[in-house]
């Protein structure tokens, strides 16, 4: 099977997304400058370097208030966010975090969860996460769109601090099949880090 990308797709879905896998879901949190709590959940999202640590993060489509999603005019407005990992036993608290609600609505209290200060930045980060990436905002990448009225484009930030639950760490690692992390994969279809395996690298 071959398709051009910008034909109608072969099958009843697009394959794009379920090729693109397993795809990291950065769960993020910001503040809005009148001090409103949000958080989203974004699977286009990535490390994007290590030195400095920096994430982006992917806004596509429009927001049901307009054309910007929350976490990206939060993110520019006050120039910081959170990563939160999102891990299997949040699942759900992750789902519902994606609910498409008005500006201004705390999708951290509607899933439940509980909202804990960072220690460099003003947005709170989830309580509950096993992890949590403080990051300042570095710029935003505008990309193209087919839809005149999506907005599509790439949040970057540096990560500035990291929490990392006492917990998950045995010895001197982060113990990566104790956080169970979810990822995305294609139609509605999720995958957890259960297990890993290590390889050396040729020299
Ligand atoms: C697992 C998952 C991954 C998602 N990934 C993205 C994404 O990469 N980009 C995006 O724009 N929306 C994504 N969404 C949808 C957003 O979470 C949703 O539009 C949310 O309402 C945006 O919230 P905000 O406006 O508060 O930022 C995803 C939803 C789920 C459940």
């Amino acid at each position: 099977m071959f398709y051009k990308t910008s034909d109608p797709p072969p099958l009843p879905h697009r394959p794009f997304k379920s090729l693109v896998v397993p795809r990291p879901i950065g769960w993020i949190s910001t503040i809005s400058t009148d001090g409103k709590v949000n958080l989203a959940p974004y699977s286009f999202y990535n490390a994007v370097g290590d030195d400095p640590p920096m994430v982006m993060f992917c806004t596509n489509g429009p927001h049901k208030d307009g054309p910007l999603k929350d976490s990206r005019i939060n993110a520019e407005e006050t120039g910081e966010f959170v990563v939160n990992l999102a891990s299997y036993d949040l699942r759900e608290q992750m789902n519902e975090s994606s609910r498409h609600v008005e500006r201004g609505v705390d999708e951290m209290a509607l899933a439940g969860l509980e909202a804990a200060p960072c220690n460099l930045i003003k947005a709170p980060r989830v309580k509950e996460a096993a992890a949590n990436l403080e990051c300042v905002y570095l710029q935003t990448v505008e990309m193209p769109s087919w839809n005149p009225e999506h907005v599509n484009s790439m949040v970057i930030g540096e990560v500035v601090g990291i929490h990392i639950r006492d917990d998950v760490i045995t010895g001197d690692r982060v113990d990566i099949t104790k956080i169970r992390p979810l990822a995305r994969m294609g139609y509605l279809d999720y995958a957890v880090v259960n297990e890993v395996f290590t390889m050396k690298r040729p020299r």
